[in-house]
C-alpha cells in the first residue's frame, strides 16, 4: 500500500542512497533504510520515496539486452526489493544515465530507452534518475542530448504514466551560454532536473560554500519551477553525520533548498542520524517552506545581509537571511520591505521556535550564516 499523491506536484521528499553507500549498495541495506524511514517518523513527514542510486545493476545486460541487477547485492531481485518498498507504504525509484555507461561504468539506457522504460515500469519502478555521465557519440549536440533526454521521458511515461522523471541534463552546461535553454527543456518535460555540480567534498569546511553557491546558482532559475516541475539542489543530509557536518550546516542546507522548493532527498545512514539532525529534517515548518508551490522570487539586500522571501503556507512570508560576506554582518530591513504593513510583527526562528516581537529587523550573521524564519503581521 503507497500513499500520498504521485506522482507529487510538490518537490520530491524521499531517500538516495548515493553519498552514503555509493556503489556499495545492497538489498538488506536499502531494506532497513526503507525500515527506518519509516521508524523513525521520516515518512510519516513527508519523505515517502526510496531512491536506489548508481551501483545496483549488473556488468552486463542479459542475453536479451534488458538491464540486470547486480545478483550478488540483490539476490532476491529488484522486483522483489520494490515490492518490499511498496509494502512499507513507499515509492521506489531507480537511477540510470542517458549514455551507454553510468558515472560508475555500469551499464546505462543508450539504445535501450523504451526498452529499459518497459523494464523499469515492469518492476514497479516510481521514479526514474537519469544522469548524463558521457558515453553518447561525439558528435552530440546539446540540442541532441536534449532531445535524448525528451525522448526517454516519453517512453518512460508511455509505459508508467505516473512515473517521476529526475534528470542531470544541466549540469553539463553549468557556465556556459546552453545552461538555461537546457533548463527551460528540463521543465518541460521532466519533474526535477540538477541545477549544480554534486556537493563534494564533504566536510564542515566545504558545507557553506557548497550551499551558498548552490543557491546563488538557483536564484535566477524561479520561473522554471513550478508544480510538477522542480529545480533540483541535490540530495540532503549528504552521510551525515560521517560527512563532517555539523547541526548548523544541516540547518543552512535545508533552510536553503527549503525556500528554493528543492527535492529533499535524504542521502544519509537514517540510523546514525542524532535526534537533532532527525528533528531538522522533520521540521514542520521547513518542509511546509519547501512545500509551498513556489521557488522564491525575491531577494533585498542590506551590506552583505541578503533577505530572500517568499509567501509562507503557514501564514505571512518566509525570510532566509544569509550573510554572504567574509566576516560578521549586521543587516537592517523595515517591516514593509516584507510586504508588512502592521506596526509590528512576529518573526519566529524556524529551527529553534524562538518567536520575537518586531517593529524593523535587524539580523547579526556570522560569515556563511543562515537564519530561516517566519515573519507574519501581530
Ligand atoms: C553523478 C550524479 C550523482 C550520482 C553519481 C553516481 O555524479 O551527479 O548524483 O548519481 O553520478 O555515479
Amino acid at each position: 500500500m503507497t500513499s500520498g499523491e504521485w506522482p507529487p506536484s510538490r518537490p520530491v521528499m524521499g531517500y538516495n542512497t548515493w553519498y552514503q553507500f555509493r556503489t556499495g549498495i545492497t538489498e538488506s541495506t536499502v531494506v532497513r533504510q526503507a525500515e527506518l524511514l519509516v521508524s523513525s517518523g521520516l515518512a510519516a513527514a513527508g519523505y515517502n520515496c526510496v531512491n536506489l542510486d548508481d551501483g545496483w545493476m549488473d556488468a552486463e545486460r542479459t542475453a536479451d539486452g534488458e538491464l540486470t541487477w547486480n545478483a550478488a547485492k540483490f539476490p532476491q531481485g529488484i522486483p522483489w526489493l520494490a515490492a518490499q518498498v511498496h509494502a512499507l507504504g513507499l515509492r521506489f525509484g531507480l537511477y540510470t544515465a542517458i549514455g551507454t555507461r553510468t558515472c560508475q561504468s555500469l551499464p546505462a539506457s543508450w539504445g535501450h530507452y523504451d526498452q529499459d522504460a518497459k523494464t523499469f515500469a515492469a518492476w514497479g519502478v516510481d521514479f526514474v534518475k537519469v544522469d548524463d555521465c558521457g558515453g553518447l557519440p561525439e558528435e552530440t549536440t546539446v540540442d541532441m542530448l536534449t532531445e535524448l533526454y525528451r525522448r526517454f521521458g516519453e517512453c518512460l511515461r508511455k509505459h508508467n504514466p505516473e512515473v517521476v522523471y529526475s534528470q542531470e541534463l544541466p549540469i553539463h552546461q553549468i557556465g556556459k551560454p546552453t545552461f538555461l535553454a537546457a533548463v527551460r527543456a528540463s521543465a518541460e518535460f521532466a519533474h526535477m532536473w540538477r541545477v549544480a555540480h554534486d556537493e563534494y567534498p564533504l566536510s564542515h569546511a566545504d558545507a557553506s560554500p557548497m550551499i551558498l553557491g548552490h543557491l546563488a546558482a538557483d536564484l535566477p532559475l524561479y520561473s522554471f519551477a513550478g508544480p510538477g516541475h522542480w529545480n533540483d539542489l541535490d540530495m540532503v543530509a549528504p552521510a551525515f553525520p560521517a560527512s563532517g557536518w555539523t547541526l548548523e550546516d544541516l540547518h543552512n542546507q535545508l533552510s536553503v533548498w527549503a525556500m528554493e522548493a528543492s527535492p529533499l532527498l535524504i542521502s544519509a545512514d537514517i540510523a546514525a542520524l542524532p535526534p537533532p539532525a532527525l528533528a531538522a529534517l522533520k521540521n514542520p515548518h521547513m518542509i511546509a517552506i519547501d512545500q509551498s508551490g513556489e521557488q522564491c522570487s525575491t531577494v533585498i539586500m542590506d551590506g552583505d545581509i541578503e533577505a530572500l522571501m517568499k509567501p509562507d503556507p503557514e501564514g505571512g512570508v518566509a525570510v532566509l537571511f544569509v550573510n554572504l560576506g567574509p566576516e560578521t554582518s549586521t543587516g537592517s530591513f523595515s517591516l514593509p520591505q516584507f510586504g508588512i504593513t502592521s506596526d509590528t510583527a512576529s518573526g519566529r526562528d524556524v529551527w529553534t521556535g524562538t518567536t520575537t516581537t518586531l517593529t524593523e529587523v535587524s539580523v547579526t550573521l556570522e560569515a556563511g550564516q543562515t537564519l530561516l524564519t517566519q515573519i507574519r503581521e501581530a
